[in-house]
């Protein structure tokens, strides 16, 4: 019998096709070598202890049944009612990245709390089964989002996605030479999703015809990631981002550190998730010279590594 697990998953940054994705469009994902680790130990008595000291949650008792819970425990509690936890527990969750990033820590940690309770529960769950309780979750918290951030979570690598995980593959690529640069500013997704989804719905088909042109795009930068045609790539990125500032989700910050980056010698350079602050990503064969060029644009410089594992025990 198993009493206690500990499981680590990776966080993720969108590579190309954001916002597109939730309309049925390809977008690419690669999983960083930073990590949510998530810790599940049973205990005696019918009580459910979660301890979440990054987002400020410090032994919060949770009771079955109980309707307004913080907001720092809502994806661990849709994790435990989806999968239909009894008994008592206590999960510890602990991240090697700030959850103002845009990492995607709530995906992170809906996937570690699953694999988690799979493991106690000796229940074996295939990694598409984990999405769909997980994309549930994650749904009933939310109410929208495409579950990139948890396919990235759960497969890890870098993949082509297409919502709801109607398509998960793996793509053979090396190493990405990416630059990460954080605008010191937290986006909120939901908020950007449904500024987008009026925007379509007033357009006259015109946004429409944006996810074409960047379903397109995506397609052309999965066969220059597997050939390792950075430049390529790069352009596509600097595609992608036209298009993104079209849909009005970038800012000036974002464009800052996107120009830095392009005037310093990237490839190319865009933000990655939904825009309104977060991260931007930059393709460069120079990585110091472009993180210096972000620095003295504004910007945090955050070192990760592309195509990291996905969910594993530790
Ligand atoms: O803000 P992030 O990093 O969670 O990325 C959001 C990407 C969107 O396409 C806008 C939403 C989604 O769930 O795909």
């Amino acid at each position: 019998m198993i009493n206690k697990v500990e499981v680590s998953t990776p966080g993720k940054l969108m590579l190309l096709g954001e916002h597109a994705v939730i309309y049925g469009r390809p977008c690419l994902v690669t999983a960083v070598d930073q990590r949510m680790k998530v810790i599940g130990e049973k205990v005696g008595g019918p009580g459910i202890t979660i301890d979440a000291p990054d987002v400020g949650i410090h032994d919060f008792e949770y009771k079955p049944g109980d309707g307004d819970v913080p907001k720092g425990v809502r994806f661990v509690v849709a994790a435990l009612k989806n999968f239909g936890w009894n008994g008592g527990l206590k999960i510890t969750t602990a991240s090697e990245f700030s959850s103002e990033f845009g990492f995607g820590s709530s995906s992170a940690v809906t996937v570690g709390v699953l694999k988690c309770l799979s493991e106690l529960s000796e229940t074996k769950l295939d990694n598409k089964h984990l999405f769909d309780l997980a994309y549930k979750s994650v749904l009933d918290v939310q109410g929208v989002g495409s579950g990139f951030d948890l396919a990235a979570a759960i497969w890890g690598g870098t993949l082509r996605f297409v919502t709801g995980g109607k398509k998960i593959e793996s793509l053979k690529t090396k190493e990405l030479p990416l630059v990460v640069g954080y605008t010191g500013i937290k986006a909120d997704t939901t908020t950007l999703v449904k500024m987008v989804s009026q925007k379509r719905e007033g357009s006259y088909g015109i946004v429409e015809e944006i996810f074409d042109q960047v379903e397109s795009l995506v397609n052309e930068a999965r066969v220059g990631l597997e050939k390792g045609n950075w430049e390529q790539v790069g352009g596509l990125m600097n595609e992608n981002q036209k298009e993104l500032e079209t849909l009005g989700v970038s800012t000036i910050e974002l464009s800052r550190l996107i120009t830095a980056a392009r005037e310093a010698g990237a490839w190319g350079a865009k933000l990655s998730g939904a825009g309104g602050g977060d991260c931007m990503i930059a393709l460069a064969d120079k990585p110091k010279v472009i993180g210096k060029a972000i620095a003295k644009a504004g910007g945090v410089v955050i070192n990760v590594s592309s195509g990291a594992e996905g969910v594993r025990v530790e």
